[in-house]
């Protein structure tokens, strides 16, 4: 089949924020012991963080990874991770029904992500606790003062402070299952007054506020607008999270989700501008998809799972080929919101719902969703260019005029780079795809980065790392008179790089 890609150098979205390439890190399953933490392991550093996994940390260019929490965060007192390891007090995690040791806090995770080249986005409890709690983290963090928290942090033996920019105000607050879990006035009123403490004493960070759960929240829409209605000039960025499964196994719907998601940033972006425009601000709140993934594979496995285990070896989905098809159409959906979406987070980042997994004491390697996250964090930076693609459709159980090419250009002009992106959702069919280049003289084809091949349930695993990798094709792209022509094959990813 075929399909049509216009572009012109001046249509252009906006500027990609790099942010949106972000992960996170909860307390939770192996993410953090046995993960990034893992004293005795033979890859350990001199502060116990697995050299392995930094690598493949490294590889992927996560520009801000969000941490402690996810659930854990709302029952978590920070100043049980702090100071002397020896001294920290083991405690219940009631979000995961795990004991927490706490010989990672807030100090040594700043130092690994300095060793990951990524900043912290830091969580705040607003579950069981509330502003005082918030204001001193910041304080612990980011104050120069001769101050309590800011002296604890020098005889913790930290003398500059961790500088952290953003902070989210709590996580997940509209879910049943969080532990403090408030109705959207409660959350409202917390957020507001807890956010306007933590910029007093720091009026340099930005402020994350939950947004819903997921699309499917049954309070969706008129907990975004409370909360905003309530907090407008205090929160910079507006939270959504959205997972997505293919427990039916209907592989077209699966990996037709992304246009959920599509609609999902559209509409928390209407919400904040409908609260704009009720309040006569000047001010644009933003969006932060601070958690979104594939998530359903684990689900039965952790059923079985003995409580109160340190390190419970929770959510570790073995990610197949379709859901790195549909991790690179979510990625470009993504890109498509560079005007208002601002940050993202691939949830998670080791071993818990994540790119890269462990053998406690053993190796590491990268899942099949890795790849797509690691192109997008590396080549879709610049602007998003707004193109009009012309597709062939179809219908699945769950969505209507799905178009089999679903694809995205960025163009880097300080280095005369652009990058296609796209994937083919037919199973069976090729696309030869014509993307219109007349503007863009003198640009030629670098590079054509393609996943196909692949059975749709082919995963990486420890003993076959390499099962479902990319690979640099040739013969597959030809440009001539202005017009780009590409063979995408059935059911396959692609990175099609130019420049000048
Ligand atoms: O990422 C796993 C969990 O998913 C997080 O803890 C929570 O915020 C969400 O429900």
């Amino acid at each position: 089949m075929k399909a049509s890609v216009k572009l012109d150098k001046s249509y252009r979205i906006s500027k990609i924020d790099r942010r949106i390439y972000g992960s996170f890190i909860e307390h939770m399953g192996r993410a953090v012991y046995g993960g990034i933490y893992e004293p005795g392991h033979p890859s350990a550093d001199e502060d116990g963080f697995r050299k392995d996994v930094l690598e493949l940390v490294a590889k992927l260019n996560v520009p801000i990874v969000r941490y402690p929490g996810g659930n854990f965060v709302s029952g978590y007192d920070w100043t049980d991770g702090i100071g002397p390891k020896e001294l920290r007090p083991k405690r219940l995690d009631l979000a995961w029904q795990t004991t927490e040791t706490n010989q990672v806090g807030l100090n040594e995770f700043c130092k690994w992500a300095k060793k990951a080249n990524t900043d912290v986005m830091m969580a705040v409890n607003l579950g069981t606790k509330g502003i005082e709690d918030a204001q001193n983290i910041v304080e612990y963090c980011n104050s120069k003062t001769d101050t309590k928290f800011a002296n604890l942090r020098r005889a913790h033996g930290f003398e500059e402070p961790h500088n952290i920019k953003v902070w989210c105000l709590g996580n997940e607050m509209d879910g049943s299952w969080q532990t403090g879990a408030k109705t959207a006035h409660e959350y409202a009123r917390i957020a507001h007054e807890a956010g306007k403490a933590m910029k007093w004493v720091d009026d340099s960070i930005e402020l994350v506020a939950c947004g819903s759960s997921s699309y499917y929240m049954p309070t969706f829409g008129e907990w975004e607008a409370a909360v905003l209605d309530e907090g407008y000039e205090t929160i910079d960025y507006m939270s959504l999270h959205q997972y997505y499964g293919n427990a039916e196994n209907d592989t077209p719907s699966f990996i037709a989700e992304s246009i959920a998601l599509d609609g999902f940033i559209s509409t928390v972006v209407s919400i904040c501008d409908y609260i704009k425009g009720k309040h006569h601000s000047k001010k644009n709140v933003n969006v932060s998809l601070d958690e979104w993934n594939v998530w359903y594979h684990s689900n039965e496995q952790d059923k079985k799972l003995e409580k109160w285990m340190t390190a419970r070896p929770l959510l570790e989905d073995v990610y197949n080929f379709e859901d790195a098809l549909l991790v690179g159409c979510m990625l470009m959906v993504m890109m498509r919101h560079a005007d208002r979406l601002k940050m993202a987070c691939l949830a998670q980042l080791v071993n818990v719902i994540a790119p890269i997994m462990t053998e406690t004491g053993g190796r590491a390697w990268a899942q099949t969703i890795y790849y797509p996250f690691m192109h997008a964090a590396k080549y879709g930076v610049g602007d998003a260019m707004h193109i009009i693609t012309d597709s062939p459709k179809h219908d699945t159980k769950k969505y209507t005029d799905v178009p089999y090419l679903e694809t995205m250009v960025t163009y880097n002009e300080e280095k005369s780079e652009m990058t296609i992106f796209a994937v083919n959702r037919s199973e069976d069919e090729e696309i030869i795809a014509e993307y219109d280049m007349r503007d863009f003289e003198g640009y030629t084809v670098d590079e054509h980065i393609q996943m196909a091949g692949h059975g749709a349930k082919d995963v990486n695993t420890a003993d076959d790392p390499y099962n479902v990798i990319p690979e640099t094709v040739t013969g597959t792209t030809e440009l001539d008179g202005g017009k780009l022509t590409a063979k995408l094959p059935a059911f396959s990813w692609n990175v099609i790089r130019l420049s000048k």
